[in-house]
């Protein structure tokens, strides 16, 4: 497939775009110019609810610059700032099978964890290791675009199974399965965000994660469960993972540092059989996790995790309460023009469906014009559709802001009749 360069940028001089065009051919067939995420408005906007970024307030600033100070005055201050094990710190991945034990029930040893630069780089990692250009991914629609973009980047073939509010349609995608096994091409990997689904919201139903596993094993392809949010949960009682459900091997499960520590010190971890670690250890060729913020994050880990989660449960469950209430007031008495939505248990984001008759350009511009960013739904399906969607991320702004916004979103929709 034919690389496309992106327009040299304004004052690029006419060598430098000589220079550029000759590169463009030489580029390798998985380096497409993929386009960047959409964010509606400015990723400045005054009331930016676009990226799932942790809310600002709350990082442990101060907690983290007296971990790092006393590590690097300790004997472990030198090891920190060398090289280090690429799969991470033992001490990291010994705290984190610690959480997942103490967390989840769940029985995982230090060398079943494999140290990341985020999730992201997790779910890359794992589609390079099982997807050969034009093989075939099942994702949800919608889906997380970091799970798409590395399935796109490879050349997958990338097919939708719907949600609804019990998570993926488990009879939706056993049609699927079974359409492109007839047809030649099964499926290879299962891409699935089961708790507090980004965009939509939504928890995998028990019975329906127990059938997941059921598929995965009768039709033979690998699950990559991705939990971002899982720890953020405000209400309801947690259910078990599918990597807790399967049989060992079927599952490789990726989850992050990010939203519960600190999205900056780019620590993700992914669980799966060492055998496994190892292939993707190898297919990770960044030089290795950072000696450095895998020990920063090993000493918080251990002092102060399950604290900070309980206080940033009670954060978000206020955000979200109040972005809803926001919403809320904004559409009192004008019910035929309010979205739908379902109401998160835990996590980030609220995913609103648009009223047919609300033009959802026109919802971005009416909403830009009053300060609102967000993420239209079109970035969250891998054939573009999903216009009518919106996802609104409540953690990061205050309270008040998040009244305010919901206000505004409303105020937005209100004014963007077809
Ligand atoms: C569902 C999901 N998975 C993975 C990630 C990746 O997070 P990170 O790369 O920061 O660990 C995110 C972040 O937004 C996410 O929402």
């Amino acid at each position: 497939m034919p690389t496309t360069l992106e327009r040299p940028a304004a004052g690029t001089t006419p060598a430098a775009e000589d220079a550029l065009a000759a590169l463009d051919p030489l580029f390798s067939r998985i380096a497409p110019a993929l386009p960047p995420v959409q964010f509606t408005g400015s990723t400045a906007a005054r009331y930016n609810m676009g990226a799932g970024q942790p809310d600002p307030v709350s990082l442990p600033r101060d907690e983290l610059a007296r971990i790092v100070s006393d590590l690097l005055h300790s004997d472990e201050g030198p090891t920190a700032l060398m090289y280090g094990d690429a799969a991470g710190f033992l001490g990291l991945r010994e705290a984190l099978a610690k959480k997942l034990k103490r967390g989840e029930h769940l029985d995982v040893s230090a060398d079943e964890i494999l140290i990341v630069n985020g999730s992201n780089h997790g779910l890359a990692v794992v589609s390079m290791a099982f997807v050969n250009p034009g093989d075939v991914a099942i994702v949800e629609a919608p889906t997380f675009m970091g799970g798409l973009r590395p399935l796109r980047q490879l050349q997958a073939r990338i097919e939708m199974v719907p949600l609804d509010d019990q998570g993926v349609r488990v009879d939706a995608l056993e049609g699927q399965l079974r359409a492109l096994r007839s047809a030649g091409t099964p499926a290879k990997l299962f891409y699935t965000i089961p708790n507090f689904h980004n965009p939509a919201g939504v928890d995998l139903a028990l019975d329906r994660r127990k059938r997941v596993v059921e598929l995965a094993e009768e039709f033979n392809f690998v699950i990559l469960e991705d939990d971002a949010y899982g720890e953020l949960r405000f209400t309801g009682t947690a259910m078990p993972s599918l990597y807790s459900l399967a049989p060992k091997g079927r599952v490789i499960r990726s989850a992050t540092l990010s939203k519960i520590l600190a999205a900056g010190l780019r620590i993700g971890y992914v669980t799966a059989p060492k055998e496994v670690l190892a292939r993707l250890n190898s297919l990770k060729l960044d030089g290795g996790a950072s000696p450095f913020t895998n020990r920063v994050a090993a000493r918080w880990l251990e002092a102060s995790h399950d604290r900070h989660v309980r206080h940033l449960i009670d954060i978000y469950r206020g955000k979200r309460d109040a972005l809803i209430r926001g919403l809320e007031q904004g559409f009192a008495g004008q019910e035929d023009l309010k979205p739908a939505w379902h109401v998160p248990d835990g996590g980030f984001f609220l995913w609103l469906k648009l009223p047919p008759n609300v033009d959802p350009a026109k919802v971005a511009m009416e909403a830009g014009e009053r300060g609102v960013g967000y993420v239209p739904g079109t970035a969250f399906f891998s054939d573009g559709s999903g216009s009518e969607y919106v996802r609104l991320a409540w953690s990061m702004l205050s309270e008040p802001d998040l009244v305010a916004a919901g206000g505004l979103v409303a105020e937005a929709i209100k004014r963007s009749l077809r």
